[in-house]
């Protein structure tokens, strides 16, 4: 039987890796997400009613969110169960954090239904539950900024910690979206299982002088520091076109561009939308002229991660 308290909630796309801190950082878009509902039942465990919007396993047990949502009503040992309806806004493969944002959603919607909620912290661990099925293994860089908002640094996984960074209130973000399907597990397949020491330490530099940029709001560093040479140079192989594209974001005056996630997506960093629009506009025409669907959309980091809609 089902009560009929019912909750709405929106998930946000997010951003992971951001160049200089794989498996580490992430950012949440504004304006681009999913739609969870979540009721009580007395059927104990997670029951997912309707998928909209993509074709996923309705089984709770295949289900990126139905693992997360109930890794959380285990550990708090709840006494009811819950039916969930999810609705795709994301697509999947699309390396914007489709199924983060389902998993981070079912653990949040759910611990709204909790007479004592657990901490955003807890929420994140758990919902790495549901991205593990995804993608073959736990990390936290895209369901951190879905629970939190804003940018987030995983600090360590053993044990598990999440920051939260300073807002990039004045950087507009591009994403480009080929329609191709890049798969999480397979992008980390091809990945070396060691790395020079010069790569490992350009990289410390990089994600360090990332987080000192923004404590100092120093634009020229921030700029500087948004580099990957351990992970990219592996991956672009994946993505048509995409040292053109590097080259159309430096043209139109982005100061960043790289691999969303796993991809296929890509994101540019500027400080006016007026370079985001014009790299997006030249980018897509690009993509067009190749006979290659694709869609691309401007926006801020949204300070908000998922939150109750209705
Ligand atoms: N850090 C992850 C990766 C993000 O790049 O593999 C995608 O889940």
């Amino acid at each position: 039987m089902s009560s009929n308290t019912d909750i709405k909630i929106f998930c946000p796309a997010t951003v992971a890796n951001v160049n200089c801190g794989f498996d580490a950082l992430g950012f949440a878009l504004e304006g681009i997400g999913d739609e969870m509902v979540f009721r009580k039942t007395k059927t104990l465990g997670v029951t997912i009613t309707k998928i909209t919007g993509d074709t996923l396993p309705m089984e709770a047990h295949n289900n990126v969110a139905g693992v997360a949502g109930n890794a959380l009503l285990e550990a708090v040992g709840a006494d009811f169960g819950v039916e969930m309806e999810i609705h795709k806004k994301i697509r999947s493969g699309s390396g914007i954090g489709s199924s983060s944002a389902s998993a981070a959603g079912a653990v949040f919607g759910i611990n709204q239904l909790l007479d004592t909620p657990v901490s955003n912290l807890e929420l994140t661990r758990l919902s790495m539950k549901g991205e593990a099925l995804a993608s073959g293994n736990e990390h936290a860089d895209n369901v951190a900024p879905c629970i939190y908002g804003g940018t987030t640094l995983v600090t360590g996984y053993d044990p598990f910690k999440v920051i939260a960074l300073p807002p990039m209130d004045t950087v507009y973000v591009g994403i480009l979206h080929p329609h191709i399907q890049i798969k999480t597990k397979e992008a980390r397949e091809i990945l070396p299982e060691k790395v020079p020491m010069k790569d490992a330490i350009a990289h410390s530099q990089h994600l360090a002088s990332f987080v000192a940029s923004l404590y100092e709001w120093d634009k020229a560093l921030f700029a500087d520091s948004l580099k990957d040479v351990l992970v990219t140079p592996y991956r672009k192989q994946l993505i048509p076109h995409f040292d053109t594209i590097e080259t159309i974001s430096k043209k139109n005056g982005c100061i960043a561009f790289g691999i969303s996630g796993s991809g296929p997506s890509m994101f540019c960093l500027a400080f006016s939308k007026d370079n985001i629009d014009s790299y997006l506009s030249e980018s897509i025409d690009l993509y067009k002229d190749n006979g290659l669907e694709v869609d691309g959309y401007s926006s801020k980091i949204s300070s908000e991660g998922c939150r109750v809609i209705e």
